[in-house]
């Protein structure tokens, strides 16, 4: 199986819990992790699957704005210096048949209210949809315990769990529940 990720990140933890789904995919397949800076506008031929996050921004994907507000925490460059993850979605197009997709983000645990509004792992699977792409699980979050973060306990282990299951669920296998 081949995955691509592509993330997006300003502080490093959205990139954190990339780097544990791509460990959490390698025993599965051959796995590229990118930043969506780094990413390509066309995803290539021979992808089974797309996996893509990015952080919580306004209760969506990030904007140059929140970018740059998210610049002003911080006295070093951020992760993601240039696009995001919404500008490269704008513009992607795929070489080959599309691939399944799944999505994920980091969100604010407290308060409480924001794990129920809008998330930037929901929008990212709108827009994949409207592409044209099947989701293979449902948009998934991971929780920062402030701002700047950093991951709660255990963020990456669950990351890292919830990879190997969607790669289970991808090569038609019974897949075990992380939750
Ligand atoms: C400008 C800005 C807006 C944010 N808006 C939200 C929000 O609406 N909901 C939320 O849960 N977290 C919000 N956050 C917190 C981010 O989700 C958090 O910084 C992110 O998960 C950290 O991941 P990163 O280190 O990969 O950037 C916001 C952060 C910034 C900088």
């Amino acid at each position: 199986m081949k995955i691509l990720i592509i993330y997006e990140s300003m502080f490093g933890n959205t990139r954190d819990v990339a780097t544990a789904i791509a460990d959490g995919l390698k025993p599965h397949g051959i796995v590229e992790c990118v930043e969506v800076g780094s990413a390509t506008d066309t995803v290539p031929a021979g992808i089974d699957l797309l996996i893509a996050g990015a952080p919580t921004h306004q209760f969506g994907l990030s904007r140059p704005s929140s970018r740059k507000q998210a610049q002003g925490q911080l006295d070093e460059p951020l992760v993601s210096t240039g696009r995001g993850i919404r500008e490269w979605l704008e513009t992607v197009t795929f070489a080959g048949t599309e691939p399944l997709f799944a999505t994920f983000d980091t969100t604010m645990s407290s308060p409480r209210f924001l794990k129920y509004m809008g998330r930037a792992s929901r929008q990212i699977e709108k827009r994949l949809k409207g592409k044209g792409l099947r989701p293979a699980a449902p948009a998934e979050s991971f929780w920062v315990t402030s701002g700047n973060g950093p991951l709660e306990d255990g963020e990456q282990e669950r990351a890292r769990s919830w990879a190997a299951c969607l790669a289970s669920t991808v090569a038609g296998e019974p897949a075990i529940s992380v939750r």
